[in-house]
């Protein structure tokens, strides 16, 4: 038995729901480990079960990504042994922890090299561009995309993985500052949508061609202007919610604007199966370790600081992702 320091939640609401607690971890069961973390991931998704818009059952000790080292194995564990590093990104709570137990079949191993905090603050993130790039729809080098938030914890990802396939990459930003790291990630062209119509902008970059698919994290304020900015038949991804959740919308509004394909996607759906998981992780690690993909550390906070993480996650004009030391 060990005993972890855990931020519950009881009641839902905002940032300060948050309890630290000694929770006892028991001895992991058949096919679980039992990791200690030593970098854990914060992201909208946590926010979103904080407030309640995602149903979650409380008390609940929230957070989905971690990196950690295995402390115990369980009856029938093989693949993993004590002291292997791992990380998991897609496992329903439980993250925001000392210790945890977990099954095996939600974890990966992760190569040496990469800092546990660049993993820790970006693993979801960049397993949600893999399915969203290589799955969902497969990106091709003559493709033009719009990424939303090109400066953003998954837009950055987003925008230096698309170039590595060749596409053309518009990306939209809120401010000079995030013009510049949009640039830098590799957009060909950047607007600035606190200051201009994306759409109108979109036309004009494209010709009139307009772009094949727009990857739209922001939600309620781009979602309809977003399918201006789609050729016919071109394909609309709605991934998030950062602005609030769009809308409800007429179906004939796909037609209108020329029988576009719209879907609304989330990671936990793609990564199904134990193959699918990680393929997915490695996919993503092995781009981080080939260094096509480099990612910007954000701020870090101890676990006992939960609530100033989500503070800081959603404001605006924060620059990198943040992550929790436990
Ligand atoms: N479906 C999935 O599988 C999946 C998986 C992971 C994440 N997500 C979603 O992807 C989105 C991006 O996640 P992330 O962690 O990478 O976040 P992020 O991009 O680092 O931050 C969100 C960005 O959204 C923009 N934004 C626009 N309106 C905003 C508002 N009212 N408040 C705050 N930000 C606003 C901001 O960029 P500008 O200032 O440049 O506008 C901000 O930087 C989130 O909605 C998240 O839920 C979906």
């Amino acid at each position: 038995m060990t005993t972890s320091l855990s931020a519950v939640i009881h009641q839902v609401g905002d940032p300060d729901v948050f309890a630290m607690e000694q929770t006892e971890v028991k001895a992991p069961a058949a096919n679980e480990v039992t990791i200690k973390h030593t970098a854990i991931g914060v992201n909208f998704i946590d926010t979103y079960y904080r407030a309640g818009l995602y149903p979650v059952d409380l008390p609940a000790t929230l957070g989905d990504e971690a990196v950690g080292t295995v402390l115990q194995v369980g009856e029938g564990v093989t693949e993993f042994s004590i002291g292997q590093r791992v990380a998991y990104s897609a496992a329903k709570g439980g993250a925001y922890s000392q210790y945890r137990n977990i099954d095996v079949n939600e974890i990966v191993d992760v190569p040496n090299g990469i800092d546990d905090r660049a993993i820790a603050s970006s693993l979801l993130r960049g397993m949600t561009v893999e399915y969203l790039f290589c799955r969902l729809h497969e990106l091709k080098a003559d493709e033009t995309i719009l990424i939303h938030a090109a400066a953003g914890g998954i837009g950055t990802i987003a925008c230096q993985w698309a170039k590595s396939i060749g596409a053309t990459v518009i990306g939209t930003v809120s401010s000079a500052k995030k013009m510049v790291l949009a640039k830098q990630s590799g957009c060909d062209f950047v607007i600035n949508y606190s200051e201009q119509n994306f759409a109108e902008e979109v036309a004009k970059i494209t010709k009139g061609n307009k772009v094949d698919v727009v990857y739209d994290g922001v939600g309620k304020d781009t979602f309809m202007r977003s399918l201006d900015c789609l050729r016919e038949r071109g394909l609309m991804v709605s991934f998030g919610n950062a602005s609030g959740k769009p809308d409800p919308i007429d179906m004939l509004e796909l037609a209108k604007r020329g029988s576009l394909f719209l879907t609304r996607p989330t990671l936990y759906h793609y990564t199904r199966s134990r193959e699918e998981l990680v393929e997915s992780a490695q996919r993503y690690l092995s781009m981080l370790e080939q260094g096509k993909i480099k990612i910007n550390i954000g701020k870090e906070f101890a676990l006992a600081d939960v609530a100033e993480a989500h503070r800081y996650l959603l404001q605006r004009d924060r620059i990198g992702s943040p992550v929790l030391i436990p």
